[in-house]
């Protein structure tokens, strides 16, 4: 009997792998990213990371869940008992990034209501770091901000009442809401981005090739490192996700379909940026270099600004910028809190409720510490960490893992085949044996390079400058702190023992 819960339709499925895949890091992520890295010589590293690990992995990841029917640690339970730990581990890198994602949700609810009377005024970074988030220097806690708790709240309690109604009726549909106005609103907002005033001088720098930048490491290293955060692939998600698929899917088409609809997404998401800061430059008489930014800067200081200077209409179409944050926010969120629901309910066979209720409220009192005046620098370090040395080391290993220890390629590849349309052959397994080791391996490699030796010389830098103390309380404990938890679960006893039964289906 099949007692696993499962989407309702294929359409819905898609919806949501896609509502995970687009998120903050599209919106905002990648412009920065591809300008930083080359503007247009970037497509070229992006297109191959999308082709040569983003859709490989995300195929394997489908159909690994779809096979063993279950969580991240149920998964690599069935496959190998030695391995569950590789499930916990990707599992607790999910919590922790849950607890600040649901944060910056918060904010642009938040700001959602500011733009309604363009309350930011003139000066948008005075406004956000000291009239909004009243930060107090890194280290500090400070207490709770209002306007920032209250958000909170509403944004955990739309997460934790959609995970409560299940996958099919909470999940899939609040997906099949969500996303088509996420991508109606977003529309509206490149249209106009792309009519302003100046708009062609934002896309002449988003699209200007930097050949010189090819051919260095970095470029590539984030060109890898966007694929892996922008397609939800190493967070548990994916494999969490195809586990509710029923048996007869197709598993590599959704694969291309998922892969594809997120990067189209991204794209139209630069278009946009660029164009509105090209209008930016152009008011204010300045470059486009002069305006761009990165993370929080971009969408909370430069934006507003930006907004300020429409035309008409700065209200409605500010409003529209952060609902379509929130609304790409809160889809992500909603997948990447699946991860620990599945888990626990999969492993000590808790009912879903408690398994949401439990999961869900650990993780909104973690992410109170993120709702303090300190929050947003507890937030940028825990950022980093668990992205570059959580999400980036854990798709390595799971690859290695896969593929080198386990020899499971061509297995999964039979599998993806007998159920899929597109078939699978030596590009796929290439990918998975070689390229993607190869890679990602360098990628952790220089990763390590510069961050590990500027942890212990001050002289060069800690991560935004953060003092050692900081970086170790609040980055690497962080980081290393979900693989330790990540074993130590998995050395608890598996007291729902039916689920592993099945393991020889
Ligand atoms: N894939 C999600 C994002 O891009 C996590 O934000």
């Amino acid at each position: 009997m099949e007692t696993r819960s499962q989407w309702g339709t294929r359409a819905g499925f898609i919806l949501a792998a896609v509502g995970s895949a687009i998120g903050l890091g599209n919106i905002w992520r990648f412009p920065a990213v591809a300008y930083d890295n080359g503007g247009g010589a970037f497509f070229i590293p992006y297109l191959i990371a999308l082709l040569t690990a983003g859709i490989p992995i995300l195929i394997m990841e489908y159909a690994l869940g779809h096979k063993y029917r279950g969580s991240a640690p149920l998964t690599f339970r069935k496959i190998n008992k030695h391995y569950e730990w590789l499930g916990w581990w990707q599992v607790f890198i999910s919590f922790v990034i849950s607890t600040y994602y649901a944060v910056i949700v918060a904010w642009a609810i938040y700001y959602a209501y500011y733009s309604l009377t363009l309350a930011w005024g003139t000066d948008t970074q005075a406004f956000l770091f000291e009239n909004y988030l009243q930060v107090v220097p890194a280290g500090e806690v400070g207490s709770l901000v209002p306007s920032v708790l209250f958000p909170l709240i509403i944004v955990w309690l739309v997460a934790l009442f959609v995970l409560f109604r299940g996958v099919k009726k909470g999940i899939e549909i609040a997906n099949r809401i969500f996303i088509p106005t996420l991508v109606i609103i977003f529309l509206i907002i490149v249209i106009r981005a792309i009519t302003l005033e100046g708009a062609v001088l934002g896309l002449q720098a988003f699209f200007e090739p930097n050949w010189d930048k090819i051919f260095s490491g970095e470029v590539w290293v984030a060109a890898y490192g966007q694929i892996f955060f922008s397609l939800s692939i190493a967070f548990a998600i994916m494999i969490t996700y195809a586990s509710y698929l029923p048996k007869k899917s197709d598993i590599t088409n959704n694969g291309f379909i998922v892969g594809l609809g997120n990067s189209s997404f991204e794209l139209l998401a630069g278009i946009g940026v660029f164009a509105a800061l090209g209008f930016m430059a152009t008011v204010s008489g300045t470059s486009v270099n002069d305006v761009v930014a990165g993370g929080i800067g971009l969408a909370f200081v430069v934006f507003p600004q930006i907004i300020n200077e429409f035309p008409f209409w700065n209200e409605f179409f500010g409003f529209l910028f952060f609902a379509s944050l929130v609304l790409a926010g809160i889809t992500s969120l909603i997948s990447i809190m699946e991860t620990y629901i599945a888990g626990l309910s999969d492993k000590f066979g808790i009912s879903r409720s408690k398994a949401v209720l439990f999961g869900g409220g650990v993780a909104a009192l973690v992410s109170l510490l993120f709702a303090t005046q300190g929050g947003v620098n507890f937030l940028d370090a825990v950022d980093y960490f668990i992205n570059q040395f959580g999400v980036a080391v854990a798709g390595l290993i799971e690859v290695i893992v896969i593929a080198w220890f386990l020899r499971k390629v061509t297995n999964l590849q039979e599998h993806a085949n007998a159920i899929s349309d597109i078939r699978l052959g030596l590009w796929w397994k290439l990918c998975l044996w070689i390229i993607t080791p190869i890679i990602l391996g360098y990628m952790l490699y220089d990763l390590l390079r510069t961050n590990v030796l500027k942890l212990f010389d001050t002289e060069t830098g800690n991560y935004e400058g953060y003092s050692d103390a900081f970086i170790m309380y609040s980055g690497w404990s962080v980081a290393i702190g979900a693989i330790v938890l990540g074993i130590v679960v998995a050395l608890f006893k598996w007291t729902n023992r039916s689920v592993l039964e099945k393991e020889d289906e």
